[in-house]
């Protein structure tokens, strides 16, 4: 056997969390043994060295370490005081975790449609939203872009919708951070961001982990005070209803190291997309970026004429190549959500997505030998 078919028989993860490890070792190792050292699980210096770091990478005035993405967004919310009678907008093309903490909260979403070429929120959709909520008797409140599959949404359409009808605006950058939008990184360019350290994020922890960014003082201490129990000057004093919401300290140690090394695999992944770009842009719809914006590729999602996903699926899970469809079932057609408004005009962009795209493995180690096997299983596929 020569030594390009022994290359090839190796397996595909579609995320290669190992392979990260191994690169950070030692490193990692050292990180978490300090916390050990100093027994301040909750609250301990790493946290406060990770927040800092976060908010330089971004550029954000504040970054608040917080226990999840999804934590990330019910803070934010939670500290703007949306609840029964509000509606927020939230796109149908996105993980359900975007609209669940509106809903806890007893606010409505209301669910607009996204851009065939991004993925993003559609800003005409979510200025029909904001009519729609008022003709179901509701007062809008607030937007949650999404930044999907690691790219940035049309910020400045969105905050001129914002602002046209006064509007919050909460940015669900858990699967983008890192990412670019017209020179300004995530975390900068909403009243308030939320992101997840997520495993499988471009930037994950080894646990759960989140952050909200946001450049408001006022807002800040609210959130600071909210992740505490609601804590005052006294953390025996209750000022507000909170929750237990911070980021753990092993995990901040990890993540300290993780952003050390966040640039280069972001400049790798992209390099990965490139390469998926030239290898599969004649046969397949391959992601649309554009000149302004820069993405940190969490999914690699390509577009399929109608009615060919499920072959293509089959044909590459036969050669151990791993795919994910992300999302076969929108916000709307979700059990849980499919009781709430959609916006004049209706989804159905995001209902044609559900049924065009899939996911093909991703990640910063994905070396170009297991990429062109990738690259070739789908085009052989494809060319039946
Ligand atoms: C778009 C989006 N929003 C929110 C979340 C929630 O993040 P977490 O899992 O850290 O709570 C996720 C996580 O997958 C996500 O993809």
């Amino acid at each position: 056997m020569n030594q390009h078919a022994r290359l090839d028989e190796r397996p595909i993860p579609f995320i290669d969390l190992g392979a990260q490890r191994r690169r950070l070792g030692q490193a990692i190792d050292d990180a978490v043994a300090r916390v050990m050292g100093h027994c301040q699980f909750v609250q301990g210096p790493e946290v406060r060295t990770f927040e800092a770091d976060l908010a330089a990478f971004c550029g954000a005035r504040h970054a608040i370490g917080c226990a999840s993405g999804t934590d990330a967004l019910l803070l934010v919310l939670l500290a703007w005081g949306i609840g029964r009678g509000d509606a927020v907008i939230c796109p149908s093309f996105t993980y359900h975790a975007t609209a669940e903490m509106v809903v806890l909260l007893g606010a409505t979403p209301i669910i607009a449609d996204v851009r065939a070429d991004t993925f993003n929120l559609d800003p005409q959709s979510c200025e029909r939203a904001v009519a729609t909520a008022k003709k179901c008797g509701l007062k809008p409140k607030a937007i949650i872009p999404v930044d999907l599959f690691g790219l940035p949404a049309d910020h400045d359409a969105i905050a001129a919708i914002a602002a046209a009808h006064g509007l919050l605006v909460l940015d669900d950058a858990a699967q983008s951070f890192g990412a670019s939008y017209r020179g300004r990184k995530l975390g900068t360019l909403a009243t308030a961001t939320a992101t997840s350290f997520f495993p499988a994020k471009p930037l994950g922890c080894y646990g759960d982990g989140g952050a909200v960014f946001t450049d408001d003082d006022a807002l800040a201490a609210r959130i600071k005070s909210l992740r505490v129990h609601g804590e005052g000057a006294d953390k025996y004093e209750a000022t507000r209803i909170g929750i237990t919401g911070r980021l753990d300290t092993i995990q901040a140690a990890v993540l300290i190291e993780k952003l050390k090394i966040f640039p280069d695999e972001i400049a790798s992944r992209n390099r990965i997309a490139q390469r998926y770009a030239e290898g599969l842009g004649g046969v397949v719809t391959v992601p649309h970026v554009g000149n302004e914006t820069t993405s940190v590729w969490a999914q690699y999602t390509i577009r399929l004429a109608p009615g060919r996903r499920d072959g293509l699926e089959a044909a590459l899970k036969a050669q151990g190549i791993p795919t994910a469809i992300y999302y076969a079932k929108p916000l709307h057609r979700q059990p849980a959500y499919r009781d709430f408004p959609v916006a004049d005009g209706g989804v159905p962009v995001s209902e044609r997505l559900a049924e065009e795209v899939i996911s093909l493995p991703m990640h910063a180690y994905l070396d170009p030998a297991l990429q062109d096997r990738i690259i070739g299983a789908v085009r052989h596929a494809l060319a039946r």
